[in-house]
């Protein structure tokens, strides 16, 4: 399938800064309106290296805050593939058993394409990808909040490990990577996933690239 000219957002930020719900929303709502044909939407998380040779403990040992924990190469590749027409399998990442599944998701191209992630705009090839630039700036302790929550309710952690994790990598790699990104954003968002506003300003823009 041509899909004419593509236009790929990046939506990153911090861990739990939101990300997936305002990518997940705008997408939802355009779909409802639109739709589903003409837009897709992708997960930086699903690009996880493989680990399944690992076993669980060293599997525990991994700095998922680190960008050599991403299979960067492959989401490139990805992106490049459903610009070109072609559909993609898009992994399946388990934070239960800190590998990918069997599992794939077909996703088929499409003129917009969203795509979420904490290290997105710290990779340079993945960088000359995109189009519209979004940053999540959802103040810190907001963030940690929702993170100690989400992992201890849907990510099968104890509160130990997720304060040491955070301690060890996640708010470090926050200073060194994900916060010196948000120069490369078109757009910083604040006030979380549920910012209509910026939701609206950027459907908009969505509408007026597909009526093109
Ligand atoms: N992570 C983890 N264990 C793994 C893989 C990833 O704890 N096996 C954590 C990393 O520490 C990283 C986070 O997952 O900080 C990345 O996911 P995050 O951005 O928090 O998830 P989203 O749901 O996309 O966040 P948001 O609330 O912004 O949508």
């Amino acid at each position: 399938m041509a899909v004419g000219k593509n236009t790929i957002i990046a939506i990153a930020g911090a861990s739990a800064s939101g990300k997936s719900l305002f990518a997940s929303t705008v997408y939802q709502e355009l779909v409802a309106e639109l739709g589903g044909e003409r837009i897709a939407i992708l997960s930086e998380d699903a690009y996880y290296r493989d680990q399944s040779h690992l076993s669980f403990e060293q599997r525990t040992l991994t700095n998922y805050d680190h960008p050599a924990a991403f299979e960067h190469e492959l989401l490139a590749t990805h992106i490049r593939a459903l610009r070109s027409g072609k559909a993609i399998q898009m992994p399946q990442y388990s934070y239960k058993t800190h590998t990918r599944t069997d599992e794939t998701i077909t996703v088929q191209p499409a003129k917009v394409i969203l795509v979420e992630g904490i290290l997105l705009l710290t990779d340079e090839q993945l960088r000359e990808q995109f189009d519209i630039t979004v940053f999540m700036d959802t103040p810190l302790d907001v963030c940690l909040l929702r993170r100690i929550k989400r992992d201890l309710e849907d990510r099968g952690r104890s509160l130990s490990s997720v304060t040491e994790q955070y301690e060890n990598s996640v708010r470090p790699a926050f200073f060194e990577f994900i916060a010196p990104s948000k120069q490369y954003a078109d757009l910083v968002v604040t006030r979380g996933g549920k910012n209509q506003i910026a939701i609206d300003i950027i459907k908009a823009k969505i509408r007026q690239l597909l009526a093109e």
